[in-house]
């Protein structure tokens, strides 16, 4: 049999555009997901296993039945507030379950491994720009939480003949343009998501958390990049890993932001409805700005973004918003 790659929580919403894109290349695919916020129906051609990265006997069980020799490692909690009044769900569930997943791999000889890591392991970089050298210092369990699987990972790489690529995500946003997959969750908390999900009449309005940043509009930015270009820089980081490239961290965006209120002004555009906007207080664990520094990661993987504009990422994130409205099946497992 063939190796294969395994991703885990591929059943969600950056995982599931990943899975897409390495099916229609005609790589080998096993997903491992618990479905806790991801969805059946986001797995397309690839073989689902429900279980959890955390639990050794599965994840031993999958690495040998499918000879896998890549790991893609999505499956985490991402929500900041949250890591912020439940920290310890965060410990558990990204750095435990990941020390457990990299155990696994060690044992089995899985060749590499590609991290789903984040830009909230900068905190609040100086400028609000952040680059691979800019210090970690993160204002939030959930930063914390990756920066521990990152230092892991480093270690291990040390210490074995694995070689790793971690990926700092900046703010993902929007839905495969094909209009396959998108951002499924309703409960999901991403300013875009939210805002689209208002636009298409499923939430009755939504709040601006801060407008007293020392941002040009007091709202906070953030680097937004479209889910179909970050998934492609995983195909970039897995073609670099098998030709031998040395362990890489690697920011992910496309090196400029946009405010709160510029998002907001661009669904209002896209979708021709005005919103209804409370502004309220600042969120917990919420930096003011957040943007990358991004240009190693075009020199190291020669990833190139081609989805790099503001006005598609909403489009196509209300596209899906209603698709979801016709097709309510898709958010049940
Ligand atoms: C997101 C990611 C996080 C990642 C970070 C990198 C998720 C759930 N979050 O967090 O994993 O580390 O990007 O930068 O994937 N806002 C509002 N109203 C809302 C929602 C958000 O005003 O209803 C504001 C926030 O205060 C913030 C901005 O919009 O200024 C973006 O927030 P959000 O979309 O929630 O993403 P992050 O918290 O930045």
């Amino acid at each position: 049999m063939p190796q294969s790659i395994l991703v885990t929580g591929g059943a969600g919403y950056i995982g599931s555009h990943v899975v897409r894109q390495l099916v229609e290349r005609g790589e080998r695919v096993v997903v491992l997901d618990n479905l806790s916020t991801g969805y059946r129906s986001a797995v397309l051609g690839a073989p689902l296993v429900v279980g959890n990265t955390g639990d050794p006997e599965t994840v031993n069980r999958v690495l040998a039945e499918h000879r896998v020799e890549t790991v893609m490692h999505f499956a985490a909690h991402t929500i900041v507030p949250e890591s912020v009044s439940n920290p310890l769900k965060y410990y558990g569930n990204n750095t435990c379950a990941t020390r457990n997943l990299l155990e696994c791999c060690d044992r089995a000889g899985v060749k590499h491994f590609v991290f789903s890591s984040t830009a909230a392991v900068y905190g609040i970089p100086a400028e609000g720009l952040a680059s691979e050298q800019s210090p970690t210092a993160p204002i939030n369990p959930y930063g914390l939480s990756k920066l521990m699987s990152e230092w892991m990972l480093r270690d291990l790489a040390a210490a074995s003949a694995l070689r790793y690529v971690a990926l700092r995500y900046f703010n993902v946003a929007g839905s495969d343009p094909g209009g396959r997959l998108g951002h499924t969750a309703p409960q999901a908390t991403l300013l875009v998501k939210v805002a689209c999900q208002h636009a298409a009449g499923v939430r009755p309005g939504l709040q601006i958390f801060g407008t007293d940043y020392p941002t040009p509009d007091g709202t906070g930015v953030r680097d937004y990049i479209h889910v179909e270009d970050l998934a492609s820089a995983h195909l970039r980081a897995l073609d670099y890993l098998r030709k031998g490239g040395a362990s890489a961290t690697l920011n992910c965006g496309y090196g400029h932001g946009f405010s709160v209120r510029e998002v907001l002004r661009m669904v209002e555009r896209v979708s021709g409805k005005a919103l209804k906007v409370e502004e309220s207080p600042r969120r917990a664990g919420d930096p003011p700005s957040l943007v990358a520094k991004a240009d190693r990661i075009r020199a190291v993987l020669g990833w190139e973004p081609r989805l790099d504009d503001l006005e598609t990422i909403v489009r196509t994130q209300l596209e899906w918003e209603h698709r979801l409205q016709r097709e309510p099946g898709l958010q049940k497992n």
